[in-house]
C-alpha cells in the first residue's frame, strides 16, 4: 500500500501542454467549438441547451444521456450506466469501491498511471507486462499465474495507452473466461474505443460480454470532447453501480448540466463525429508511416492497432528524455518520453516516446519535427 504519488504524465502536461507550439503527444481526437457541435444538433436539443436550467443534476447522470450512452452497447440499458466527471473519476471510484486493504489486483503495464497507483494506494497489485518484443502481446497464461485467492480485479486498457495495442480477440475471450472462472471483476478501460483508422475492428465491450465486466467510456478521446468532462461506467451489476454512485457523492456529486446536454448532442451525432475523427486518424497514420520510413536510424515504428497514440522506439543519440526536452525547447514540438510510463510493478521500456495522431494539426507538427531532425 502506498500514498498516491504525483501523476507524472499530468505533471509534465501541466508544464508543457499549453506552452508547446505543437502538441504531438495528445491522446484525444480533433476537438470542436460549441457552435460547431450545436450545428450538429436537432433543433429541440439545441433549444434545450440554450434554455438549460443551471441547477444540480442527477448523480447517475441525465436520463436522456444515460439512454444515449446505453445505445453504444449491445446489451446494456440506461439503468446500467453511471456518469462521472471524465474517465478519471470513474477509475478512482471503481477501484475505491471494488478493492479493500486485504484484496489483490492485477494490472497491465505500461499503463495510464492511475490504473496502477489508485489500486496500489489500497492493496497489493501485480503488474503483467505487455511484451515490447512481440508486438506488445499480453500473455494470458501470465495473467492466470498472477491470480491469488484474494484477486478481485483485473484491469486492462485496449486500445492501449501508450502503445495503441489491441488485444487479439481469442486472447480477450480467454481473459473473460479466466475472470468468470475465478469470479474476478474485469475493469476494462475502453476510452480509446471506437477510435482507429477506418475499418478498425474493435473488441466487444466488457459490460456486454461479462456479468462482472466494467466498461469505462468517455467523451474525451474518440469524440474529441475532453473539455466536457463526461465519462461513464457501464456494468450489468446495479448494486455495484449504486455503491459507486454513493462514492460519487464525496467527489463531483453530479455532472455539469451544460456538459451533459452537449454530450447528448454529440452522441446523437456520433456517426458524423466518429467518421470525421477516424478519417483524420487514418490520414495521420499514413503520414506517420511515411515519416518513420524516412528516419529509420532515428526511430523504430510500431504501427498501432487502434486509438490515437503510439509508442515508437527512439534510436538516436542520447536518451529519449534529452531528445524530447531539446525538441520542445528548440522546436516547440511536444512528445512524451517513456519515463512518464515507468511502473512500480514491472520493468517498462525506457527508450520510447508517446506520439499522438488524433488531431488535425498533426501534419504541421510532424513537419516541425522533421525540420528539427534535419537541423
Ligand atoms: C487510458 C486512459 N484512461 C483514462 C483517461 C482519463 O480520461 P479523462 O481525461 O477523460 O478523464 C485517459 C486520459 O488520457 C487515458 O488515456
Amino acid at each position: 500500500m502506498t500514498t498516491l504519488p504525483d501523476f507524472r504524465l499530468e505533471t509534465y502536461f501541466s508544464r508543457w501542454e499549453f506552452a508547446a507550439r505543437y502538441h504531438l503527444t495528445a491522446s484525444d481526437a480533433q476537438s470542436m467549438r460549441v457552435d460547431e457541435l450545436l450545428a450538429l444538433a436537432e433543433p429541440a436539443d439545441r433549444e434545450a441547451f440554450q434554455s438549460l436550467h443551471l441547477g444540480y443534476t442527477q448523480t447517475y447522470g441525465a436520463p436522456a444521456l444515460r439512454e444515449a450512452i446505453a445505445g453504444t452497447y449491445d446489451t446494456r440499458g440506461a439503468d446500467d450506466v453511471l456518469c462521472f466527471a471524465g474517465a478519471e473519476e470513474g477509475i478512482y471510484i471503481a477501484m475505491r469501491v471494488l478493492l479493500g486493504a486485504d484484496d489483490h489486483a492485477i494490472v497491465v503495464t505500461p499503463n495510464y498511471q492511475s490504473a496502477e497507483t489508485v489500486p496500489l494506494s489500497i492493496c497489493e497489485v501485480t503488474g503483467v507486462p505487455l511484451d515490447p518484443d512481440d508486438r506488445w502481446s499480453l500473455d494470458i497464461e501470465r495473467v492466470a499465474a498472477a491470480i491469488r485467492p484474494k484477486t478481485r480485479v483485473i484491469s486492462i486498457n485496449f486500445p492501449h495507452n501508450p502503445t495503441g495495442k489491441m488485444l487479439e480477440r481469442d486472447r480477450y475471450d480467454a481473459l473473460v473466461a479466466l475472470c468468470r472462472r475465478h469470479g474476478i471483476w474485469l475493469f476494462s478501460d475502453e476510452v480509446y474505443r471506437p477510435l482507429g483508422p477506418p475499418g478498425t475492428e474493435h473488441l466487444p465491450q466488457a459490460a456486454d460480454v461479462y456479468e462482472r465486466g466494467i466498461s469505462l467510456g468517455v467523451m474525451s478521446k474518440a469524440y474529441g470532447l475532453p473539455g466536457l468532462r463526461i465519462g461513464w461506467i457501464a456494468c450489468a451489476d446495479r448494486a455495484l453501480l449504486q455503491k459507486m454512485e454513493r462514492y460519487k457523492h464525496y467527489l463531483s456529486i453530479c455532472n455539469s448540466g451544460p456538459s451533459e446536454q452537449l454530450a447528448l448532442i454529440a452522441l446523437k451525432a456520433r456517426d458524423t463525429i466518429l467518421e470525421k475523427n477516424r478519417r483524420i486518424v487514418g490520414d495521420n497514420l499514413t503520414l506517420l508511416d511515411a515519416f518513420f520510413a524516412e528516419w529509420p536510424e532515428h526511430f523504430d515504428w510500431y504501427r498501432p492497432d487502434g486509438g490515437c497514440v503510439a509508442f515508437p522506439r527512439y534510436l538516436g543519440a542520447g536518451t529519449v528524455e534529452a531528445f524530447a526536452a531539446d525538441l520542445v525547447e528548440q522546436a516547440g514540438v511536444l512528445l512524451l518520453p517513456a519515463e512518464h510510463y515507468r511502473s512500480e510493478l514491472a520493468p517498462t521500456p525506457i527508450d520510447r516516446f508517446r506520439i499522438g495522431f488524433g488531431r488535425a494539426d498533426c501534419a504541421v507538427a510532424v513537419a516541425a519535427l522533421g525540420d528539427y531532425l534535419r537541423r
